[in-house]
């Protein structure tokens, strides 16, 4: 797969989720592998060319995580400009624009020329990033503003006209917030609507064979993962597996989650500081376990962690606190074992809505 000049070894991605893509969770998930490229939290422009040291850290990156696309946020085209060039400059590899819905104010006044002076505006300020770099500048969007107003394709289109190497789409519409399912269909629009750039597919993966379907019904070119690498950052590697060889790799055992979840604790010390890191931990780890099974008595002490011993405390009490529900084996005794889990896209109408995806805190009006 490849987007402008950027060569990636296998078309998945890991979206930006802002307050958790940030370098560990990237290193992470790269160690487990079947990534092609990450994505950072919105960054942005104005504060970056600030050199304002919170912007600053949202770019921190180290060799081993590459490639790198920094997703930037912004609404002026020379800063956002200036940004891309900076981002370049020290090496990024790909410049991803948060369009969350840049139509809005159109959509909500119902569309018309207003809406393509708004279009042509969004475009007259990528294409001046376009051409101020030649890393590949990407722009990431939803489906539009309600399912009257989808606006994506023209979107994408007009994108595509000024420059922009690809597109990531999420399958819903703003007034959808993270409800409902994914609107595959929707997606399919998007990718018949460009001529030749990829499309990247984006929504309520949770699971290689969602991945699958996602990339067969909507004819996209990568799927991007959010929400399911937290579950799952396994699910990269698996994706690839499955759709090389067919076969479905079974879900990690405990210990490995264990391990990944310890390492990506040690990342967050080396990068944060012990405190800072396991402070910050503490809504990262609840993710990990909700795979472990009956997880009560490790989420109400993992949130009160501030050093790596409280940390290994914690995790060693509920190791000995959880052998009660497993067998000699080590596996889950039937009863606590966990459903499989399974996109909304992928369930029946009448169980969607019960299954949701939880959505982690964050300013979620801006995506
Ligand atoms: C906590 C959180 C933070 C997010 N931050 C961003 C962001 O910074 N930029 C962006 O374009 N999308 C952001 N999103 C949207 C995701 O990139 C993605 O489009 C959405 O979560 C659907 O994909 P998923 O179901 O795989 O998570 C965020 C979503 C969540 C839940």
């Amino acid at each position: 797969m490849q987007i402008g000049s950027l060569k990636l070894s296998s078309s998945l991605f890991l979206s930006p989720l802002a307050g958790y893509t940030n370098l560990p969770f990237r290193l992470t998930v790269r160690e487990v592998g079947g990534l092609g490229l990450a994505t950072t939290d919105l960054v942005n422009a104005r504060s970056l060319l600030e050199k304002n040291p919170k912007a600053l850290k949202l770019i921190e990156t180290l060799p081993a995580d590459k490639p790198l696309a920094v997703q930037l946020f912004g609404s002026v085209p020379e800063e956002m400009r200036d940004a891309a060039q900076y981002l370049e400059s020290i090496g990024v590899n790909s410049v991803d624009i948060n369009m969350g819905c840049p139509v809005r104010k159109v959509c909500r006044v119902g569309g018309g020329s207003a809406m393509m002076t708004e279009l042509e505006k969004t475009a007259a300020l990528v294409e001046g990033m376009v051409q101020a770099v030649r890393i590949p500048v990407t722009a990431k969007m939803r489906l539009g503003w309600d399912d009257e107003n989808l606006t994506a394709p023209d979107l994408a289109r007009a994108l595509e006209g000024v420059g922009v190497a690809a597109i990531f789409v999420h399958g819903r519409t703003r007034q959808q917030g993270f409800s409902g399912t994914i609107n595959l269909k929707g997606i399919r629009t998007v990718v018949e609507s460009v001529q030749s750039i990829p499309v990247i597919g984006n929504g309520d993966v949770t699971t290689p064979e969602a991945a699958k379907k996602m990339f067969e019904e909507t004819g996209c070119a990568g799927v991007s993962i959010g929400r399911g690498a937290f579950y799952n950052p396994w699910i990269f590697e698996h994706t690839l597996n499955y759709l090389r060889t067919g076969d479905l790799p079974p879900e990690p055992r405990f210990e490995e989650r264990v391990r990944v979840m310890c390492r990506h604790l040690d990342l967050m010390i080396e990068v944060f500081g012990e405190e800072h890191g396991c402070r910050m931990f503490r809504k990262v780890a609840p993710w990990y376990s909700k795979r472990f099974g009956p997880a009560n008595e490790f989420n109400k002490r993992v949130v009160q962690v501030s050093s790596k011993a409280e940390f290994h405390t914690v995790l060693q009490n509920y190791i000995r606190w959880r052998e009660q529900f497993v067998d000699e084996s080590g596996e889950l005794k039937p009863r606590f074992q966990l459903a499989p889990m399974v996109a909304s896209f992928m369930q029946e109408p009448a169980v969607t809505g019960r299954q949701q995806i939880p959505v982690p805190k964050g300013p979620v009006e801006i995506w």
